[in-house]
């Protein structure tokens, strides 16, 4: 079976970090989401993917290093500037997936399924489409299934309003589907599968639910992306070997690049990764973050619960707080203080304090 990655969306929710890669290429615990995926659908038996993109992401994908292993790779492509949707990006596919029955995966998933369960579940129903549920606390920003008898799902709704939800079982953005698929999409238009097409297969009965209890989220939102990154930290405490140079101390769970160079008096974690060649000064102090490659940091620095994208640069004495996001190639002069959920734009250089949440462009 084939699986198809739709990978071709513009990830408005992580900019500015997705202004430089696409989500599929975000690094997880130092290695691209895509990698974990690929990695994840050979387990499963599967030996080909095709990835559904635009054209700025297949060129990010192309130019990355992301290690294949055994899987055969096809690109599909949404057209220059005319984004296709979740459906139309299907379609559009059509003739890459052949006739049989494919397996469909959001290229912003982390999850460890066993995709060969879920395709067996598939081939006995009679189903066009059987979708992956998983429980969450607040289903409103996701779309919810009211399962019937049988896993059939009797109504599905996307995004409802919050207490308007038929149930906490939503759609973790992985499908098995039949060509019949096909017939429910037109081809060379913007199409929503959640919006578009789920809802009138649950009205006729053609759609089923499988619902998984094991590791799964989203990479939709910076916090999403930090938490994945903590309980990947957790479930491998102890597992993870962290080499550092320099003289720094390490708080478990971290994770760190080998390349790294810590300076005396400084503290890493818990719960910070560090990406390849990151530099950190004297009494720094880093913990529940995600420093992406190249990043330099100088002495006296506090950074706690952020995401520095790739080769920022943190001057002396500077304070970064929570749900702060930078931006690649920022600078961040000395002594300046971010307050939470500060987001800087790539390449921007701040020299005063920001005191409130918001986006420096
Ligand atoms: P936001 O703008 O932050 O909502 O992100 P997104 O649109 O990139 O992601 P969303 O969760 O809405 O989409 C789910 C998956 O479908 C992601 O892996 C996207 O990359 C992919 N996707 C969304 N829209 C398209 C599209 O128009 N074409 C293709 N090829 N893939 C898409």
């Amino acid at each position: 079976m084939k699986a198809l990655i739709l990978a071709g969306g513009f990830a408005t929710r992580l900019r500015p970090l997705s202004c430089a890669r696409p989500k599929i290429l975000f690094p997880v615990l130092n290695k691209p989401l895509l990698e974990w995926t690929l990695e994840s659908l050979s387990k499963s038996g599967i030996e080909e993917a095709i990835l559904a993109v635009n054209h700025q992401t297949a060129f990010h994908i192309k130019n990355s290093k992301f290690s294949k292993g055994k899987m055969k790779i096809a690109y599909s492509y949404d057209p220059p500037k005319k984004p296709l949707g979740t459906g139309g990006a299907i379609k559009n596919a059509e003739e890459l997936l052949g006739n049989d029955n494919f397996l469909v995966v959001n290229g912003d998933i982390f999850t460890s399924i066993n995709y060969a369960e879920v395709i067996k579940r598939h081939e006995g129903n009679d189903a066009t489409a059987t979708i992956v549920l998983c429980t969450v606390k607040d289903p409103s920003r996701y779309g919810v299934a009211e399962l019937g008898y049988n896993s059939r799902i009797k109504r599905f709704v996307e995004k409802p309003q919050p207490g308007e939800s038929p149930s906490n079982l939503i759609n973790a953005g992985i499908y098995v589907l039949s060509h019949e698929i096909f017939r429910y999409i037109q081809y060379g238009r913007r199409v929503s599968l959640e919006r578009e097409v789920f809802p009138k297969l649950a009205e006729e009965g053609k759609l089923f639910g499988y619902i998984f209890d094991g590791l799964w989220t989203d990479i939709g939102k910076a916090e999403d992306y930090l938490e994945i990154n903590k309980i990947l930290l957790d479930s491998l405490r102890g597992k993870l070997k962290n080499v550092i140079r320099g003289g720094g101390q390490i708080n478990e769970p971290v994770f760190c690049d080998e390349s790294i160079t810590i300076k005396e008096g400084s503290t890493i974690g818990p719960y910070a990764v560090l990406g390849k060649n990151v530099n950190v000064g004297r009494n720094v102090y880093i913990k529940n973050s995600i420093i992406f490659p190249g990043v330099l940091i100088s002495d006296d620095s506090f950074i706690n619960g952020a995401i520095i994208g790739e080769n920022v640069v943190v001057g002396r004495g500077v304070k970064i707080n929570g749900n702060c996001v930078i931006g690649d190639c920022a600078v961040i002069g000395n002594n300046v203080s971010l307050a939470e959920g500060v987001s800087i734009c790539p390449a921007k250089e701040i020299y005063q304090d920001v005191l409130e949440a918001k986006c420096i462009i």
